[in-house]
């Protein structure tokens, strides 16, 4: 049996660091707030002129490096974003061009929050029937660009950045399963209201923000969450002890910590960044996880559960054994 296992992760931050103090200054929030209700207590914002590619690339030249190939060795890019440079080329185009790539497929995906876990769930399926053989799997954004700076009910939660891995065929071990879902019948608790092709104007006039019901987005977030944790144990007939490690979308430290009880998980066994990098939607799982695989917690061999929620609605999962 073939697996896709991850060969490699990478990620990178814009330099730029906004502090909840900072945000004080801005809008009519204070730090205390910020923390007792996320848990958030800085982001990273990409100054005018990073795009989401740019970002992407560092993160991605960092999981070639760390998985020991060359660029010319990818030979698929799947790349989870919202907030693309272009209309058209995607992101995962761009991007190939730039690491000097070419012919292998690349294209993008949109689940925002989710967006890792359907690319990762994604470029597993073309690893395991031996469509490719390394895959290149993004998650990257610059939400700033979407964010209305004076709505203080959206703009303290979020962040930019990137996160990358490699993944590559192995008879050994890997991606164990993957649950992917969506109900696009919630789209209007949280949504950036205007695109491409409806009411283009308010893009154009630089109105393009995310909009969002966040209470209500908070229960479905906990309980779905709670349900696709089920999902995922089920299908592998493994025990909530069995897991080692929970490397959640980092959206609010309630819901990681709601999450990481339905587990019995001690909270030493979660990846937390969510205090140092807000939310940033489709990259924080590659985030948290190259973080953890990088400072020696996430060892090989160990079990590995993803998951993540967000607009659509879309939420999903993903267990590996490292
Ligand atoms: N500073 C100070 N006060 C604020 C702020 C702020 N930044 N934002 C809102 N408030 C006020 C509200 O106006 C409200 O005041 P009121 O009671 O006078 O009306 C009060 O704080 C409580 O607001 P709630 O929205 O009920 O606060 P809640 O405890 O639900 O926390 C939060 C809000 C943090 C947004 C939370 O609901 C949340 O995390 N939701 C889920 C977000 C999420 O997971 N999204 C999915 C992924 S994102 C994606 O896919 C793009």
């Amino acid at each position: 049996m073939t697996f896709a296992r991850i060969a490699g992760t990478g990620s990178y931050l814009p330099d730029n660091i906004v502090t909840n103090r900072d945000l004080e200054q801005r809008v009519d929030t204070s730090d205390q707030w910020i923390r007792e209700r996320t848990g958030i207590e800085q982001r990273h914002i990409a100054p005018a002129g990073q795009t989401t590619v740019d970002l992407a690339e560092q993160a991605a030249l960092r999981a070639i490096e760390a998985a020991g190939i060359k660029s010319t060795d990818i030979d698929l890019i799947v790349f989870a974003t919202t907030t693309p440079d272009k209309v058209f080329p995607s992101c995962a185009c761009i991007l190939q061009a730039r690491l000097g790539i070419q012919g292998s497929p690349a294209f993008d995906i949109q689940a925002v929050c989710s967006g890792f876990v359907y690319a990762l769930a994604t470029a597993e399926k073309f690893i395991r029937t031996g469509t490719s053989k390394k895959a290149l799997v993004i998650g990257a954004e610059v939400f700033s660009r979407i964010l209305n700076w004076e709505d203080r009910t959206t703009c303290v939660l979020f962040g930019d950045g990137a996160g990358a891995v490699v993944l590559e065929a192995s008879e050994e071990t890997g991606v164990l399963s993957t649950h992917l879902h969506a109900d696009g019948r919630y789209e209007e608790l949280l949504h950036v209201p205007c695109g491409v092709a409806n009411d283009f104007d308010a893009v154009k006039a630089g109105k393009a923000f995310v909009e969002m019901k966040g209470n209500e987005v908070f229960k479905m977030a906990v309980n779905t969450l709670g349900r696709i944790v089920d999902e995922t144990l089920s299908a592998n007939q493994m025990e909530k002890s069995d897991i080692d490690w929970l490397v959640p979308h980092q959206a609010n430290l309630r819901i990681i910590k709601a999450t990481a009880k339905k587990l019995d998980m001690a909270m030493d066994q979660v990846v937390v960044t969510v205090n140092r990098h807000g939310n940033t939607s489709a990259a924080s799982i590659p985030l948290a996880l190259d973080e953890a695989v990088r400072d020696g917690r996430i060892q090989r061999n160990q079990v590995v559960l993803l998951e993540a929620f967000g607009g659509g609605f879309t939420w999903g999962s993903a267990l590996l054994r490292y």
